[in-house]
Formats: structure tokens, C-alpha cells, sequence
């Protein structure tokens, strides 16, 4: 792997242990994966932030480095708000446990916006090189968005983040973007919103595993494929995929199905996964909720009162811009929550079965939160949770 001059300075050390130990990392995958060279990033997205699932040894890693980020960072969301922990029912010694977490980071130079839609934050652009980390992430940003992010580890991100540097391996290079698979959609229903979308990516992302899919027969929105990219990432290793003249390399590269496997998808397989049983608790924003689907819960629970739990997540930036539309369904009883969502973290775990709008929670509940999970329309999370019926 060729390194530069600079790049060979940091790994002899001389800007200090903790840019010495990072570039190391970045360094050795690099190496295990063939790079030939270092490629600078535009931002990072540095997950292992939850203390659930970083633990004590985590925190005590974290808390021995000493640099500061060279470019635009975040955290993948944590194990609870930062600020309305109390109100979720979090433990205070956990509380105690994750602040430190965040603590740690900070001072590394890490921006405390917790998030797996750092897209939100305008830090990326088409053909941009990224380190991000969070499935759903990576794959809006290679897919909807057009720049190019590997999955990288927690440590791998974070040493993106100090050194502004990734290995170009895999996803970085251009001849690695184009499709495995073909996947054809028959019957896409029109107006479905973006749980359909979440339910087709359920059952593709099995059938195409960690190949990437041109998906044909569908024209869905930005919500439509945050929702269809967050679940073939959870239950495939589908890290980019291209939807026939809609997602931007699809339509610059204009490919072709030709020579491909092709798996034809039938609407009726799709709707078979909504199945309507009763739940104890809704959990909206997995990925976090856009200002459009803030809006849509906004103009629902207009009138409403929530008689089940209703945690609905999203950016703590999103939900400081989105404000008014926060204050209704407030009104509600349902509650908005920043930093966390509905797999990370530990307050969902009191409920025996959870209604979702999203393939990827619909996958991640029962492992993560010991929970039973069933994938309703955003209009049935609502209708499931509230008097009177929307
Ligand atoms: Fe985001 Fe948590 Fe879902 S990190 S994609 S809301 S599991």
C-alpha cells in the first residue's frame, strides 16, 4: 500500500500515539482488503456509540485518545436522548455510563448529533468519499446519494474521522458499484408509503445477500428508499443498490440487467408481511424520521390521544428545525425522542410486541430488543395506538 510522506509520519509517530495507533488501523485494512492507497473524506460517521453495545472496555478505549477530528463527524445514535433520559424510563447508573460515552467522543472533536440520517445534515454530496458506518447510512449514501462509503467498523470510523483519510478499497473504487443482481417488482401498489418499500427491501435484501441489486418496477421517493435500503442492509449485507431511472448512478450509468441472476418479486409476497396483530407499543423512525415523515405524523395525530406507547425517533437537528410539527404530536401523548431509536436502545425492551413502519426494525426487534415485531403503514402505527381511529 503506497502511503505518503504525511502518511508515513503519522504511522512513525510523529504526531502522536493516538494518530500513530489510528492510522495504524486504517493502515491494516487497508492491507486485509488489497488498497494501494489512502483516499481523503468529506465525513464521518463513527458508530459504536451506544454503551449497550460498547460496554466498559469501549469507554475505556475511548477515553485514552488524544486528537481531534479532522472533518465533519457524527455519532451513530446512542443508547438513550441526551437530555430526556429520565422520561424514557433509562436506568441512571446506564445514563451515567452513556454520558461518559459521549463525553469521550466530544472530546475527540466528534459533533454530538447522533444519528444514522447524517444526510440530513447536508455533509455529503454525489461522487463524495465517506467513512460512515451505520448499515442503513452507507447504503442511503451510496445508493439515493451517489458518493461512496465501505461499512466501516467503529474504530475504522473513527480513525476516517482523526485522519480525514479511508482506504480505497471496495465501494470507493468505481468498478465495484455495478450490480449482482437482478430484482423485478410486479405490482408495485400506488401510493404505498414508505413501510411497503421497508417490506420489499425485507424480502430482498435475503435473496440478494451481500450482492449489489438493480431493482426494476418500482419508482419510489426519498422516504420510500431510506426505508427499502435500511432493511435489505439489515437482513442482507446490501451496503449499495440501484433502482432502474431513479437512484443517481442508475441513471448515469444507465445499467443493464442483461447476464444477471433475475428474481422476479411479486406485490402479494410483500403485502403477505403485514400481518395486523395486536401490539403493546408503536416505534416509529427506524431509519430517524425525515422533516416529511414528521410532517405526515404531525397531520395524523392532529386531534389525537395515544393510548399505547408511541416512541417515534429522529435527528436532534431535524427535531430542533421541525418544531411546530414536534409540538402536535407531542400534544398527542406520543413522544419524539433525538440521539436513540428503537434497537439501541434499552426502553424498548419492557414490551412484548412493537408495531413498525420499517423492514429493518421489522428484522432488528424481536434479535435486539427481545421483542415481537410487526410492520404496519405509518397510518396503522397510528390507528394501532390511538383514540379516536385516524
Ligand atoms: Fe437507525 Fe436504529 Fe434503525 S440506528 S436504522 S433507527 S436500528
Amino acid at each position: 500500500m503506497h502511503l505518503t510522506a504525511e502518511e508515513e509520519a503519522i504511522l512513525n509517530g510523529e504526531e502522536g500515539e493516538t494518530k500513530q495507533q489510528l492510522m495504524e488501523i486504517l493502515v491494516g485494512v487497508g492491507k486485509v482488503f488489497g488498497a494501494d492507497e489512502m483516499v481523503p473524506v468529506r465525513s464521518a460517521q463513527v458508530s459504536g456509540a451506544s454503551y449497550k453495545t460498547i460496554g466498559e472496555w469501549g469507554l475505556k478505549w475511548l477515553s485514552s485518545l488524544d486528537a481531534h477530528a479532522a472533518v465533519p463527524a457524527v455519532l451513530n445514535p446512542v443508547g438513550m436522548d441526551r437530555i430526556r433520559w429520565e422520561e424514557m424510563g433509562i436506568d441512571p447508573g446506564f445514563a451515567k455510563k452513556q454520558l461518559e460515552v459521549i463525553s469521550a467522543y466530544e472530546r475527540l472533536g466528534i459533533r454530538l448529533e447522533c444519528t444514522c440520517t447524517p444526510y440530513y445534515l447536508n455533509i455529503t454530496e454525489y461522487g463524495d468519499h465517506l467513512a460512515w458506518s451505520e448499515s442503513s447510512a452507507v447504503s442511503y449514501a451510496n445508493s439515493v446519494i451517489g458518493a461512496r462509503t465501505n461499512r466501516e467498523g467503529g474504530p475504522s470510523a473513527l480513525a476516517a474521522a482523526i485522519i480525514g483519510k479511508t482506504p480505497k478499497y471496495g465501494l470507493h473504487l468505481v468498478e465495484n458499484r455495478k450490480p449482482g443482481i437482478h430484482i423485478q417488482v410486479d405490482g408495485e401498489p400506488k401510493g404505498a408509503d414508505a413501510s411497503w418499500y421497508g417490506a420489499l427491501g425485507y424480502l430482498a435484501g435475503k435473496i440478494s445477500g451481500n450482492r449489489i441489486p438493480l431493482i426494476s418496477g418500482i419508482r419510489p421517493g426519498r422516504d420510500q428508499l431510506k426505508n427499502l435500503g435500511a432493511a435489505m442492509a439489515a437482513t442482507g449485507a446490501v451496503a449499495l443498490y440501484h433502482v432502474q431511472g431513479i437512484t443517481p448512478e442508475a441513471r448515469v450509468f444507465s445499467f443493464s440487467s442483461e447476464g444477471l441472476e433475475n428474481i422476479v418479486i411479486e406485490a402479494d409476497e410483500v403485502a403477505s408481511l403485514f400481518t395486523g396483530e395486536q401490539v403493546d407499543a408503536v416505534a416509529i423512525g427506524c431509519p430517524h424520521c425525515s422533516p416529511d415523515e414528521l410532517m405526515t405524523l404531525a397531520t395524523l395525530l392532529d386531534g389525537c390521544t395515544v393510548t399505547k406507547p408511541v416512541y417515534i425517533f429522529a435527528a436532534r437537528d431535524v427535531i430542533e428545525r421541525e418544531n411546530e410539527h414536534i409540538r402536535k404530536i407531542e400534544r398527542s401523548g406520543a413522544r419524539v425522542y433525538a440521539d436513540t431509536c428503537m434497537v439501541v436502545s434499552p426502553a424498548l425492551e419492557r414490551y412484548d410486541r412493537i408495531m413498525v413502519n420499517s423492514g429493518k426494525a421489522l428484522s432488528y426487534v424481536p434479535t435486539m430488543c427481545g421483542a415481537g415485531a410487526v410492520i404496519g403503514s405509518t397510518k396503522d402505527c397510528i390507528r394501532a395506538a390511538c383514540t379516536p381511529d385516524v
